[in-house]
């Protein structure tokens, strides 16, 4: 499959059944146990990473750039810190939710935009680019120019969590509980992290903090390197 026919599969998928699936997962209504222990652990995800952020004291107003920004779980709670944050994803309903949920917990705020973009067309110089589970539906031969893009829009810090390579979540991947049900439409790729450790330091980077969630369905790696 072309780069072209992965990325049009992703996209459709999160345009459609995907969009409703997932928008209920980031969401806090009614979900079967699955998707709330998905739910779960992505929010955990989500809560060490904005825990890292605080941890340094220095967010308000740096830049940076929400790659693969899906609702807004990240970048909503980013901008509300002082970030000044520009959320992008491939699925225009995926930004459209993120815009809605923006303006009903902030209102108007200067300090946060969205765009439809594919990450890869993103431009711009941002002090820190976040994208968050957003390799599973990156296969490892289109990994290297993903991260190296993303490197060059990055000024001093890249972070970036992919469900990683494990012998037990290959097999349970491959029985197929790994995305429940009928979302299983797009493709998930699984990711060593050594590999993901070796494109980062070719591309200038050292890993600074690392942190693995685990809930029963959900499992992320999540990697902050620095300059
Ligand atoms: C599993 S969701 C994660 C969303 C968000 N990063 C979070 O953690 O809440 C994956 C998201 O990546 C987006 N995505 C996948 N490939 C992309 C690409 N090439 N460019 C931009 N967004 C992409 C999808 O549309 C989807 O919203």
């Amino acid at each position: 499959m072309t780069v072209t026919d992965d990325k049009t599969i992703v996209q459709n998928y999160f345009n459609n059944v995907g969009f409703d699936r997932w928008r209920r997962i980031y969401g806090d209504g009614e979900v079967n146990k699955v998707q709330l222990d998905i739910r779960t652990g992505h929010q955990q995800t989500v809560d060490t990473l904005l825990g890292w952020l605080q941890a340094d004291g220095n967010l308000a107003g740096q830049r940076i750039c929400d790659a693969g920004c899906g609702v807004g779980s990240l970048s909503i709670p980013m901008a509300k810190m002082g970030a000044i944050v520009h959320g992008s994803d491939i699925s225009e309903r995926m930004i459209q939710e993120a815009r809605s949920r923006a303006q009903q917990e902030l209102g108007e705020i200067p300090n946060l935009d969205f765009s439809v973009q594919d990450l890869e067309a993103l431009r711009g110089q941002y002090d820190t680019v976040i994208c968050l589970d957003v390799l599973i539906h990156y296969p490892d031969a289109q990994v290297p120019a993903m991260i190296q893009h993303l490197s060059s829009l990055a000024h001093s810090r890249l972070i970036l969590s992919f469900a990683p390579w494990t012998v037990g979540y290959m097999l349970l991947k491959k029985v197929g509980d790994f995305f429940p049900g009928p979302s299983k439409a797009t493709r998930a790729y699984l990711h060593r992290r050594f590999d993901i450790v070796d494109i980062l330091e070719s591309s200038g980077w050292h890993l600074n903090r690392t942190a693995l969630t685990k809930t029963r369905f959900y499992f992320s790696y999540l990697m902050e390197a620095q300059r």
